[in-house]
């Protein structure tokens, strides 16, 4: 059986005083966790929710990664550098990074390399934006981001990486992806794994929906068959809709 994963992608919210209140009054709502819980925090943050998830069922994670060991790259951190600070998964190719700091399939594989190379896991992102869905194209678009991320990755690297849909828009937005709507483009996604590595390695990944999650409509998406998880955002920042969420 695979473990489901709900996972909360912070974004550029919380300092550290906020960082540690919110992992201090969500530990204990997700002790009983059945799944997979993580935290997507943001890089300066990351050595206070270390410390603030010690002990407990949280595990850390950043928001993303150089595809570089080291370098003139201003502005970016290593997967070396997130080894070291404890941090186990990682966010890649989330649409905002595409959206607004121009990451592109290419990008998103060469970042995906790098961190599964140094030991991170990997949670990679995809979907489709409204106009792609109007005009239909939706299984073209999520199918082309996977076969890009994926680009001569080994098989052997799949047990490190988690997929997360997230329609682009029902991010932040209160719309979300119908749970049948959600489970047919994540059995696209699983399809095109499929044919890159087989069926027993597509059968095992996990692959999340994102995209307006909470508290209400957990329970409903997760109870689809395709649907292994959640990456969950706005709802990640207040401790008790998360740890609903967990506790879908
Ligand atoms: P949202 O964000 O839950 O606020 O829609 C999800 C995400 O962007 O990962």
């Amino acid at each position: 059986m695979k473990r489901p994963i709900i996972a909360g992608n912070w974004k550029m919210n919380n300092t550290n005083a906020g960082t540690k209140a919110l992992l201090t009054e969500l530990a204990p709502l997700v002790k009983d966790a059945k799944c997979e819980v993580v935290v997507c925090v943001p890089f300066t943050d990351i050595d206070t929710a270390r410390k603030a998830i010690r002990g407990t069922k949280i595990k850390l994670g950043a928001q993303n990664v150089h595809w570089a060991p080291k370098g003139a790259f201003t502005g970016e951190i290593s997967a070396e550098m997130l080894k070291e600070l404890k941090v186990e998964y990682v966010i890649i190719g989330h649409s905002e990074r595409r959206q607004y700091f121009g990451e592109t399939d290419a990008s998103v594989n060469a970042r995906l390399k790098a961190a599964v190379g140094a030991g991170l896991k990997a949670i990679v992102c995809v979907g489709e934006t409204l106009e792609e869905r109007e005009a239909g194209k939706t299984n073209e678009v999520v199918t082309r981001q996977i076969n890009g991320a994926f680009e001569g990755l080994e098989k052997i690297a799949l047990k490190s990486i988690v997929v997360a849909y997230e329609p682009v828009w029902a991010i932040g937005t209160g719309k979300t992806a119908t749970a049948e709507d959600a489970n047919d483009t994540i059995a696209v996604i699983r399809k095109a794994i499929r044919k890159l590595y087989g069926r027993t390695a597509a059968g095992a990944m996990r692959i999340q929906y994102g995209g307006s999650m909470n508290p209400k409509n957990a329970s409903e998406l997760m109870a689809m068959p395709e649907i292994d998880g959640g990456l969950i955002g706005g709802a990640s920042l207040k401790a008790e809709d998360f740890a609903k969420v967990v506790n879908y």
